[in-house]
């Protein structure tokens, strides 16, 4: 596959929940900014006309944006197009040539479960529209460590690795990508990024909802595959890789990939789950349902860099605050010359990654005063822009160039598996927590990096 700009995009499940809420109101700011002006095809079960999808999409611009720009609405629509039918017959993919015009090298997005994925690419290759094609897909990417490697077949019976695009909305995040730049543009912290310095890392992603509505998918699922193994083992990697040697895609994933092989793999005593207490009256779920609302593990990754610093991951439906962050804690000065709280709140790097974007570094210095007793004071660059890409605006955009930086390659998402394939399906009942807490405290009693857990501010 070569750099060439895909000359179409095709949402397969164009009128589902994920393209109503992300991608249609993503493809309607891309026109706003002039970043998209192919053809748009959604393609769907449906029986839909192209007035009902482009009211589909203004409701969910609306949703996202609180309201519309009719110019740039116009111009959206006057792209739109829509195929409707069932994926098991050639006719829809007969349309969807048809559709596609003379555009010889679209992009194929499969907003759709996992399980269509095998007869959708089945279709393409049949009615001859798969050649030169990108294909972008949707996470969940397998369930396991097995049925990612039997997907990966699937995708790969048909598409080259360069052109398959499997997308983690989280690396679309502009903070995510700070993450990145943030290490390997400054060289003031290479010196101490590593286990002589660091004392331990923590990333925390809470939420302050439920599973709003998404229970029966939210059951199959659990907290380690729907956010851990994916969202935050990638924050991670971007944490702990080694310099890329150029910011290459394939040069990212090897790095990456070192990384992934490096840590291991999660077992019960490097684990607590707990379950919001109510979870089970949600619709769709399991009346003795044991899946994990909240999970928090603990990680090592058997490296010269990092060998026994450990990175604890946390993550939760129903906490306090809705807040995705970052703690790298560095160890405390060897003498505790002025207090003996010495470094007590303070000596660390703070990435906070989301809802807004911080990076903040945290140290001590002196209160005013007689004494030399200090106070923990925090340095913060605060990044105030409005106008951020939505994490699929810039997804969609990378893959119609062709960019693959963003996107996870077939061995990086086989080995994430492998870190939490030993702790998937656990049948033991989660400990329960309040909503509103911050998880199970019995559990969570002696499971903190040494210094404690830093709660997120809302
Ligand atoms: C999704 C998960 O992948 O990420 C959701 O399925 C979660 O459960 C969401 O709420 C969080 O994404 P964001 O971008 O809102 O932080």
């Amino acid at each position: 596959m070569d750099n060439k700009r895909s000359d179409a995009l095709v949402v397969f499940g164009a009128t589902g929940d994920l393209a109503h809420k992300m991608i249609l109101p993503s493809l309607y700011q891309m026109v706003r900014r002039g970043h998209l002006s192919e053809p748009i095809i959604g393609v769907a079960f449906d029986d839909w006309s192209i007035d009902q999808l482009a009211d589909r999409a203004r409701d969910g611009i609306v949703t996202q944006f609180g309201q519309v720009d009719e110019t740039v609405f116009a111009k959206f629509k006057g792209l739109l197009r829509y195929v409707s039918g069932d994926y098991k017959n050639a006719t829809t993919f007969a349309k969807l040539r048809d559709a596609l015009g003379g555009a010889t090298h679209p992009l194929y997005y499969l907003a759709i479960p996992p399980s269509l994925f095998g007869t959708v690419i089945d279709g393409l290759k049949a009615a001859g529209i798969a050649d030169h094609a990108r294909l972008m897909v949707e996470k969940p990417f397998g369930r396991n460590l097995e049925t990612a490697r039997a997907l990966n077949g699937v995708l790969r019976a048909v598409f080259e690795e360069d052109a398959v695009f499997r997308i983690d909305h989280f690396l679309g995040k502009e903070a995510v990508q700070n993450l990145l730049y943030f290490r390997f543009a400054n060289a003031f912290l290479e010196p101490v990024w590593n286990r002589t310095h660091v004392e331990s890392v923590q990333i925390t992603m809470a939420e302050d909802f439920g599973i709003a509505g998404r229970g029966k998918f939210y059951d199959e699922v659990g907290c380690i595959r729907d956010v851990i193994q994916n969202h935050l083992v990638n924050v991670l990697l971007l944490l702990a890789m080694e310099p890329p040697v150029t910011s290459s895609s394939d040069d990212l994933s090897d790095e990456k990939v070192q990384i992934l092989k490096a840590i291991r793999p999660l077992s019960r005593d490097n684990l607590v789950r707990g379950q919001f207490d109510g979870y089970r009256d949600e619709p769709g779920v399991a009346a003795q349902s044991p899946v994990e609302t909240f999970a928090a593990v603990r990680l090592f990754v058997d490296t010269w860099r990092w060998k026994d610093v450990p990175f604890y991951i946390r993550a939760g439906k129903n906490l306090p605050v809705r807040a995705t962050e970052v703690v790298v804690r560095f160890r405390r000065p060897p003498v505790a010359l002025f207090d003996d709280v010495a470094t007590a709140g303070a000596n660390y790097v703070r990435f906070r990654v989301g809802p807004q974007v911080t990076i903040g570094i945290g140290a001590r210095r002196k209160a005013p005063g007689g004494d030399m007793v200090g106070e923990p004071v925090e340095l913060d660059a605060v990044d105030d822009t409005t106008d951020d890409m939505m994490p699929y605006e810039r997804l969609i955009g990378d893959a119609l160039n062709g960019k693959r930086q963003l996107f996870t390659r077939q061995d990086a998402a086989e080995l994430a598996w492998r870190v939490v394939d030993p702790v998937l399906d656990l049948t033991d009942q989660p400990a329960p927590y309040a909503p509103g807490s911050w998880g199970p405290a019995e559990a969570m009693k002696d499971f903190a990096p040494p210094g404690g857990w830093v709660d997120p501010q809302p």
